[in-house]
């Protein structure tokens, strides 16, 4: 069997709660060199069950090394074309994590909106925000908290690979508020496949897919690995703290369109490991 063969099997152990036979075969496919099951079975060896973003050292870390420091690059410059092209007064980023794609699309800018709101629920990854945007109001809560506080509206609104942390239904009611209360609305995310979840093909789609994006990382892998792509993997997988809900870009068009928005569009951001990024605007 190969690498991935045996990785998929073990992701089939751990998603039918059986940790141990998980482990095993994580070590033999850890014989054939890859990476990816080295780091599966050091974190099935530990307790695994930190929140993703509230150590952040791991997703700081994988944000700005391997492939998304070129994806992050892609993403700055179109936003800041963005802000350039419609001129907005007010600009709210939902889910603005540490300001790696907000902060250097204002620093680019020549236009920056007058009122600038930050939302971002992880007070370890907003702390440090403020200072590189002065001007910006930073607010630690959830997209949800936060629009629900009150009835204010913004020109430009984006959120970048951050909606897919809300679960479906909720985010369906987040959308329809932004409907109401956003001019413009840029997303960034991942055009996904879509598989029938937990199904060979899947799994072992995951596993070449997460063994490409462990191997980007060089002295950085373990730490990206434990404290960020494990956990966020095993999230998918096994469906209990699952910490993400992507789409294809398609569903997520459907999704803008059922909340009401009328002008969506889809355009490519980068390539990417994982998916190809993309961008999605609406109206
Ligand atoms: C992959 S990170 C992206 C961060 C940032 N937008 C960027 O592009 O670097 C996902 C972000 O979504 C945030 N998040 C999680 N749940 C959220 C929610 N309910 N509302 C808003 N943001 C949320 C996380 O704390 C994290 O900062």
């Amino acid at each position: 069997m190969t690498s991935i063969e045996l990785l998929a099997d073990a992701l089939a152990a751990y998603r039918a709660g059986d940790r141990e036979r998980a482990t095993e075969l994580a070590g033999q496919a850890g014989r054939d060199g890859s990476s990816l099951a080295d780091e599966l079975r050091t974190y099935l060896a530990g307790d695994g069950s930190a929140p993703v973003y509230d150590q952040p050292s791991a997703f700081t870390a994988f944000i700005r090394g391997g492939g998304n420091v070129g994806l992050y690059r892609a993403l700055s410059t179109e936003l800041a074309a963005r802000y350039d092209a419609a001129k907005p007064e007010s600009l709210l980023d939902l889910g603005c994590g540490d300001g790696l794609a907000v902060v250097p699309a204002l620093e680019q800018a020549t236009h920056v909106p007058a009122r600038i709101d930050l939302v971002e629920p992880s007070a370890a990854l907003l702390e440090g925000v403020h200072e590189r945007v002065p001007a910006a109001q930073c607010w630690q809560a959830t997209a949800q908290e936060f629009l629900a506080r009150d009835d204010l509206g913004w020109d430009f609104v984006q959120s970048t690979f951050a909606l897919q942390s809300i679960e479906p239904e909720q985010r369906a009611e987040v959308l329809r508020t932004l409907q109401q209360r956003a001019g413009k609305l840029v997303l960034a995310e991942f055009d996904v496949p879509e598989f029938t979840e937990g199904s060979p093909e899947h799994l072992r789609s995951l596993v070449a897919r997460y063994e490409r994006g462990v191997a980007e990382y060089g002295e950085d892998a373990s730490l990206v690995a434990q404290g960020f792509l494990l956990p966020v993997l095993l999230g998918l997988v096994a469906g209990h703290e699952r910490t993400n809900w992507e789409h294809p870009a398609a569903t997520w068009a459907e999704q803008l369109e059922t909340a009401g928005f009328t002008d969506v569009g889809v355009e490519p951001l980068a390539d990417y490991w994982w998916s190809p990024a993309v961008l999605i605007t609406a109206s």
